[in-house]
């Protein structure tokens, strides 16, 4: 079902309460990916240009006792949004109280404030976390309508998602909302065919369900990353050192009759004897992996096999890395496909399914190479596994 988006709504003159994910990485105080702030901008622009008090706020990973607090505070995360914005944005370090009701009296039609990281409200009984009813009532009585633009915690149940959404009248989807249910969403939905999809990382555990829901949807299913080893050894080859969860054997070798040929397994990988950046190579068939060897990677006939089908795709969904991409001797069949995709970009649809294959391609300067990079993790995954997403579910319908 289509959703409002904040362009359905009058926002000029009203306080709007934005909830975005800018839960960010950061190292040493400095904030390593921007990409969830840059992704936010068209609808933050959007209700500041339509003359809308924007009243902004966000998570910032977990606060679990006082100490937690310093180092996730938003305020950096203010400063670069005002960089972005090129005006200021007025940040209050509160989550509640008479500073922050002040402030948003004061705002005037196109301005902007940030308040302090919601999680704050986890030290005093997990209040945000456990969407208590009468924070989300408070953060609703301060704007007049809500614009859920936070994909990265659509998964999540919260009092700044649907606990605002429950307590005010107007709940609308943001631009980058509206764009990961359309990518996303509707490419589960109707996808325009053929659907190839992608999946890598570590554990097939991590991944049964996505699995699973993209059989019934894809045409093709190519596997890499760790979690192949286990489908290797559930078809009677040997892995050497490579990843495996033994428990997964069965449930890989059920998925491979499921799939009716569906899931591509690669013809050769590249090991290591160590897990080191500076391992030497081995190019080997996926059916003679010494014993004292470990998969890094997809190997050369792989690449070659993999290209192939995604050049007969007319949509390609991608969720996890192919090999060790983090070091870069092994980070080749991730950046092959990732360049055979972004060479490919006028002709399908490329979506990448978020976490660490949205790093990847952002590392290998291809990100604007995709039609579409989610902001999710989690949240993510849980939509490729089919799941309602709670932050989605909270947004009125379009009738
Ligand atoms: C994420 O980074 O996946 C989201 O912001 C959710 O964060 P969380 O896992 O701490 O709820």
């Amino acid at each position: 079902m289509a959703k409002k988006t904040v362009r359905d709504i009058e926002v000029k003159g009203k306080k709007v309460l934005i909830r975005v994910d800018f839960n960010v990485p950061q190292k040493d105080g400095e904030i390593t990916d921007e990409n969830r702030i840059v992704q936010a901008l068209p609808t933050i622009k959007y209700v500041l240009e339509q003359g809308g008090k924007a009243i902004v706020f966000s998570h910032l990973g977990r606060i679990k006792k006082e100490e937690d607090k310093a180092k996730n505070s938003l305020s950096i995360v203010a400063d670069r949004l005002s960089e972005h914005l090129d005006m200021p944005v007025r940040f209050i370090p509160k989550t509640r109280g008479e500073a922050l009701e002040k402030a948003i009296d004061e705002l005037e039609n196109g301005q902007i404030l940030m308040f302090e990281n919601t999680r704050y409200e986890d030290l005093d009984g997990k209040k945000e976390s456990k969407n208590d009813p009468e924070l989300g009532r408070y953060w609703a009585s301060l704007g007049d309508v809500f614009v859920n633009d936070a994909f990265g915690t659509a998964h999540r149940e919260h009092a700044s998602n649907v606990g605002i959404a429950a307590n005010i009248k107007e709940t609308v989807a943001g631009f980058l909302l509206e764009k990961e249910i359309r990518f996303i969403g509707g490419t589960l939905e109707n996808p325009d065919r053929p659907l190839v999809a992608i999946l890598g990382g570590a554990k097939v555990s991590d991944k049964i369900g996505v699995i699973r829901n993209l059989l019934k949807v894809a045409d093709h299913i190519l596997i890499g990353g760790g979690m192949a080893y286990t489908f290797f050894k559930a078809l009677g080859y040997e892995v050497g050192t490579s990843l495996l969860e033994a428990d997964k054997v069965e449930l890989a070798k059920e998925l491979l009759t499921e799939a009716e040929g569906k899931i591509l397994l690669g013809k050769d990988v590249v090991t290591a004897k160590d897990f080191d950046k500076d391992s030497e190579k081995n190019i080997r068939k996926v059916t003679e992996i010494p014993a004292d060897e470990m998969g890094m990677d997809i190997g050369p006939e792989t690449i070659e096999l993999f290209s192939k089908h995604l050049k007969d795709a007319r949509t390609v969904i991608w969720n996890g890395p192919l090999g060790v991409f983090e070091f870069p001797r092994f980070a080749v069949g991730t950046k092959a496909i990732a360049q055979t995709l972004a060479g490919l970009k006028e002709e399908l649809t490329t979506i990448i399914g978020g976490g660490d294959s949205a790093a990847a391609v952002i590392q290998f300067g291809l990100a604007d190479d995709f039609t579409h990079i989610s902001t999710g993790g989690g949240a993510s995954l849980e939509y490729l596994e089919g799941k309602v997403l709670p932050g989605i579910d909270c947004v009125l319908d379009r009738s």
